[in-house]
């Protein structure tokens, strides 16, 4: 598998140099400005000597790129990361750092201050960025380039990344919660504007400064809903052969985005991104990778468990913890495991580090100009109420904890009971990816990690932030108690889900 992208070739590297040289408005053509004959002539930003020539060179031929863990890696490639101080940006900043990336990042601590609006902290402790970035440096031998910059403050942004003209941007800088986007009117507003207009300010700045390098954009596989209907959740754009029929007519979907269902206002704001980005794509041949990223769960990458300053954070309160390590906190601090209405709820899932490895895959595999593209990030497809048997029962084997599990009035509105299939095939068959990690695996890791006094001393300061107040209706109500079972004693019903990985 590591050579899985030898045969791309200039087109999809972010040093050829299109711009000026190409005229994608009349795609396929020219200034042709040396040979007669040539159909396409760029430049190389890293080998100016070569002149004007055909983007055929691949990336086993190139000396610029060379083989590495993860297929060809483009030599000390810069790419920067929007949203480096949070859960995931910091984790991609220490592993992209050890491959000999040049890394940069900006992040305004909108996370920081927006959980401590909400009276919780991160149950890991984190280090303030500056002893984060020393300690990056001291312990990996890595200089992350970081600026404290607002993503909406595109003066400053467009200065930044002009300075450092990155080849691969990874845009994280969003608020990631549901919850928090559904407290009120201000919430809603806040989270749309910044995850909305920082994104479209982000488009025009690459237009204008990185037209070549690549946008990793995070979306979520909740921008797809869960279709009662059981229709696949394709990878954001319908496969050739999909075909709409009715009253007897017929008419291809091929190539067309598949129909969006979200299901929070912050869900919303990912889908507004993610024509947005789709837009920017065709209009001015930005290239973009569109993640459709399942929910995150775990705390343990190589680089962040060498040394405790360098921790990512870890979240369990009700705006900003995901379900898993939600559960685990809650089975740590000996609360039974709150699932949502029947939880029979089926939702996508990957563990932090395959995370990481598929984002690393995708950086070094960048698409053509003007290419827009969806992958679906996903490991495993799991229900909610099979998620709280699993860390039952790896709390109960592994740390001897006993665990109950708790059905609560379910704060979302959304469907308790419903098919879902979803088709991840492009990491896997395209880029190489291959899990790495079993949840039961990754949940041990968290109870070895949430165990630890100060840790637990943490979860239990901040106890009272689990339980759900926020209710999509608006009320302001604790969610009520409707059920308390012990793990293991209920039959399994309702549907499975399916995830199609194969070629
Ligand atoms: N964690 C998950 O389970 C999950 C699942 C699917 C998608 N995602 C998406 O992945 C991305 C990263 O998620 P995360 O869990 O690391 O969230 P996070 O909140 O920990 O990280 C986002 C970072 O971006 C920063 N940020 C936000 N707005 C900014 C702005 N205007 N300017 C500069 N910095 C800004 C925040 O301070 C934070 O450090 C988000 O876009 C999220 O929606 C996350």
């Amino acid at each position: 598998m590591a050579c899985i992208n030898a045969k791309k070739t200039c087109w999809n590297c972010p040093a050829a140099k299109f711009k000026g040289n190409v005229d994608f408005t009349a795609c396929g053509q020219s200034r042709n400005i040396e040979a007669e004959n040539a159909q396409i002539m760029i430049e190389c930003r890293r080998r100016p000597g070569l002149g004007h020539f055909e983007p055929t060179i691949t990336f086993e031929d190139c000396p610029e790129w060379e083989e590495g863990d993860y297929g060809y890696m483009l030599k000390n490639m810069k790419v920067m990361i929007l949203g480096i101080d949070g859960y995931l940006g910091w984790a991609l900043a220490l592993k992209l750092g050890k491959l000999g990336c040049k890394v940069s990042g900006v992040d305004n601590y909108w996370r920081r201050d927006c959980v401590a609006e909400k009276g919780s902290h991160t149950v890991v402790p984190i280090e303030r960025m500056t002893d984060r970035l020393h300690a990056a440096r001291e312990v990996h031998g890595i200089d992350i380039n970081f600026r404290r910059i607002d993503v909406m403050d595109r003066d400053k942004l467009r200065e930044f990344m002009d300075e450092v003209k990155p080849e691969a941007i990874v845009h994280y800088a969003e608020c990631p919660s549901a919850p928090y986007s559904m407290v009120d009117a201000k919430h809603a507003i806040k989270v749309q504007e910044n995850n909305v207009l920082g994104t479209l300010g982000v488009l025009f700045i690459m237009k204008d400064i990185a037209p070549e390098a690549s946008l990793i954009k995070l979306g979520t596989m909740g921008e797809y809903g869960a279709p009662l209907t059981g229709r696949p959740l394709f990878e954001g754009i319908f496969p050739s052969d999909a075909a709409l029929e009715w009253k007897g007519r017929k008419w291809s979907l091929g190539g067309e985005l598949t129909p969006r269902d979200p299901v929070s206002f912050y869900h919303c704001s990912k889908v507004q991104d993610t024509f947005n980005v789709y837009e920017a794509c065709k209009y001015w041949w930005l290239r973009s990778y569109d993640i459709m990223q399942g929910v995150i769960y775990g705390v343990h990458t190589d680089e962040i468990a060498t040394d405790p300053r360098l921790k990512t954070r870890f979240d369990m309160d009700e705006w900003f913890g995901t379900v898993v390590n939600r559960f685990v906190a809650q089975a740590v601090l000996g609360m039974p495991l709150t699932i949502y209405g029947r939880g029979e709820q089926i939702r996508a899932f990957i563990a932090l580090d395959d995370a990481m490895q598929c984002m690393v895959r995708l950086i070094f595999s960048p698409p053509e100009p003007g290419q827009y593209d969806v992958v679906n990030q996903v490991s495993g497809l799991f229900k909610v109420s099979d998620i709280a048997e699993a860390v039952a029962r790896v709390g109960k084997e592994k740390f001897g904890l006993e665990i109950k599990i708790q059905r609560i009035e379910n704060p979302r509105v959304e469907s308790e009971k419903h098919p879902l299939e979803v088709v991840s095939k492009k990491l896997p068959n395209e880029f190489g990816f291959e899990q790495g990690v079993t949840l039961e695996k990754e949940v041990e890791r968290m109870f070895e990690v949430l165990l630890q006094p100060e840790v637990k001393k943490r979860l239990e300061e901040k106890k009272h932030t689990i339980m759900p107040k926020t209710r999509w209706s608006g009320m302001k109500k604790e969610s009520g108690t409707l059920e308390v079972y012990e793990p293991g004693s209920k039959e399994k019903e309702g549907f499975e889900g399916v995830l199609r990985r194969g070629a």
